[in-house]
């Protein structure tokens, strides 16, 4: 694997499951795997679980690893071609790519949307110029539209803990105070669209009307804005917030009661809850499902580390 960037990076994601599941049974089984190779990571947003479980995997598969915040540390970036250089930006992606290329075997890399122009930011630009330019394998650490590490970990969780053999998965959009990116309820759509192909489960997206997903994520999904209809007799509950993509990167106005809390849990079969973190208590998801038994959200925060130890051993084997 060259490229971790979607689900259509991953030829059978049955077998990346599988082979998660057992580096979490045995996390140093392929720790010379790794030696003498490094990894960097670059990020131009924060992040706590991306950028601590990605470490952890390659340490554990033998690595060496450097981070660099590129936002705050690095030369201020030119990502646009055909520019002359004379304002505020100091060094073009395609020299910083390349120069990370020479440091570093894997590469991976987290760049939020602008959620100004969503041709800009649906066109992942500066994620593509960073893997064309680099010369080595890249994995994303969450671009512009997609989180994959996010939803291998996702897809993991509910495979490990289904208790039915084609469990209902339910995402739910959820308030939120500010514009969040659709990076994640775009990429958990198109990896659960892909689990529901395969027969692994049924999938359904609940929003209101006007937070509808782009089209190229959702092909397959039951989509619909009555969320009491979508949570009955769910196995698994998805929450999460997003901004509007129709009116881009807009948070509009919606009725309240879209939080998740134990009083939705009644219809459900006994749905587990999850979350990518990090969450809005008492905003997106009660209190009372966070700190109860229905919550999955530190063990799907987990396995984290074997989905970026799948995704790395996979790199490490073809470098
Ligand atoms: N879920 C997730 O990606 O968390 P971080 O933003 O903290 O990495």
């Amino acid at each position: 694997m060259k490229l971790f960037s979607s689900v259509n990076d991953v030829n059978d994601i049955q077998k990346l499951v599988a082979e998660a599941l057992e580096l979490k049974k045995s996390p140093y089984a392929y720790q010379d795997l790794g030696k003498n190779k490094t990894l960097g990571l670059v990020f131009l947003n924060p992040s706590l679980r991306t950028r601590l479980s990605t470490q952890k995997a390659a340490i554990n598969l033998g690595m060496s690893v450097m981070v660099m915040n590129l936002d705050k540390e690095g030369w201020a970036l030119e990502t646009e071609d055909g520019v002359v250089m004379n304002g505020s930006t100091v060094e073009h992606i395609r020299e910083a790519a390349a120069v990370m290329g020479q440091y570093c075997d894997i590469l991976g890399i987290r760049s939020f949307p602008k959620l100004h122009n969503r041709e800009e930011d649906y066109s992942e630009g500066l994620f593509k110029k960073f893997v064309k330019f680099c010369n080595v394998p890249v994995v994303s650490l969450e671009s512009a539209t997609l989180h994959p590490l996010q939803s291998l970990a996702d897809l993991i969780t509910i495979q490990e803990t289904k208790a039915t053999f084609r469990p209902k998965v339910v995402l739910t959009w959820a308030p939120h105070v500010k514009a969040l990116p659709q990076a994640v309820p775009n990429s958990f759509s198109e990896w659960m669209c892909r689990a529901q192909q395969e027969n692994l489960l049924d999938f359904t997206i609940v929003h209101p009307e006007g937070y509808e997903l782009s089209e190229q994520f959702t092909q397959g999904a039951n989509i619909t804005n009555n969320q009491e209809e979508a949570l009955k007799g769910a196995d698994f509950i998805y929450v999460k917030n997003w901004s509007s993509y129709k009116e881009y990167g807009k948070v509009l106005t919606y009725k309240d009661g879209w939080m998740m809390d134990s009083a939705k849990l009644t219809n459900t079969n006994n749905a587990k809850v999850m979350h990518c973190l990090p969450v809005r208590r008492d905003l997106e998801l009660a209190s009372e499902i966070l700190d109860g038994p229905n919550s999955l959200v530190i063990h799907e925060a987990g396995n984290r580390v074997w989905a970026a130890q799948a995704v790395l051993k996979e790199m490490l084997l073809s470098c």
